[in-house]
Formats: C-alpha cells, structure tokens, sequence
C-alpha cells in the first residue's frame, strides 16, 4: 500500500512492490502527461516534481514515494485552467518538435526555475541547459527562447519556497 499527495490530492493505491512510480500515475492514476521514452532514466521525458524537485518517474519505486507530494504536468496549471508561465512560454515559442518530451522539458524547466529563480543565474542556466535543449528541438531563435522564460521565472513562484534563493545583491 502506498499513501501519497498527487498534484495536491491523498492517494492510496495497492500497487505491486515492483511498480514504478510512472506506472502508478500513469496506470493506476490516468495521469498520462508523463511519457515513457527511454525506460532507462535517460530522456527525462517521465520527470515529474517530488517534494519540490525534479525526479525521472521511471527510476523510482512507488513505494519509495511513500508519503511524498508529487506534481506532475497535469498539476502545473491553475484550477481555472490557466497555464503555468513555463507551460505558456513552451506555448508561445511553439517549444517543441514532436512533443513527446515536452511534459518532463516543462517540468524539468520549472525545477530549474525553482533553484535559480533570479538574476544572472538563470540566465547562465538556461544558456547551459534549457537553452541549447530548445534550441537543438526547435530551432527557434534562441533570444526570444531565453526572453521568454526569464519573463516566466519573474513570474514563477518556486513550488517549495524553502528552495528560493534571495536576490543577488
Ligand atoms: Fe526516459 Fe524516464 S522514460 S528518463
């Protein structure tokens, strides 16, 4: 038996010990917006938040998320549907080619965002990271790319306050 909080909600579920915590959203939980792609803890299409940081789904028991608070792509937006300013830049930079991957890019990105919310951090971040990412699927102009989800991290309250850095002096 496994208890944990899914995008805000108490779950229980009697799940074999061998199943992994993709399984458990995804099959047990409907919540198919975290993808299977490599299977092998590779692609990170299968990231979703655990307490507050970013986890690949398919390398980790349920079990072991015993009383953990899981966020996934499915939990990102408001109630009223509105879209999380990370999912809305994705949108308006058309952030993607296939979309397979776009779920665990978004949280992926949020996870980032949560750790280096402000500054010439961010900026050093997505320039290593997200960055190039988007760049190598889309190959959108990289300025507006980065533009884009500075503006989103101005606006991004991080999921765990305890992991907001204080601006930089
Ligand atoms: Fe590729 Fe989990 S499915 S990292």
């Amino acid at each position: 038996q496994v208890e944990l909080k899914v995008n805000g909600k108490p779950v229980s579920a009697d799940v074999p010990p061998n199943t992994l915590l993709v399984q458990l959203l995804r099959e047990h939980l409907r919540l198919t917006g975290t993808h299977v792609g490599c299977d092998t803890a590779q692609c990170g299409a299968c990231t979703v938040m655990a307490d507050g940081r970013a986890i690949k789904s398919c390398n980790v028991l349920a079990l072991q998320m015993q009383g953990a608070d899981i966020t996934t792509v499915e939990g990102l937006a408001q109630a009223d549907g509105t879209l999380h300013p990370v999912q809305a830049a994705f949108k308006e930079c058309h952030g993607l080619q296939c979309g397979f991957c776009t779920p665990g890019m978004v949280m992926s990105t949020v996870d980032l965002l949560a750790q280096v919310p402000y500054g010439e951090a961010i900026s050093e971040q997505l320039r290593t990271n997200s960055r190039k990412a988007l760049k190598a699927i889309n190959r959108f102009p990289v300025c507006e790319i980065e533009d884009l989800l500075a503006g989103a991290a101005a606006n991004n309250p991080p999921l765990d306050p305890a992991l907001a850095r204080p601006p930089a002096a």
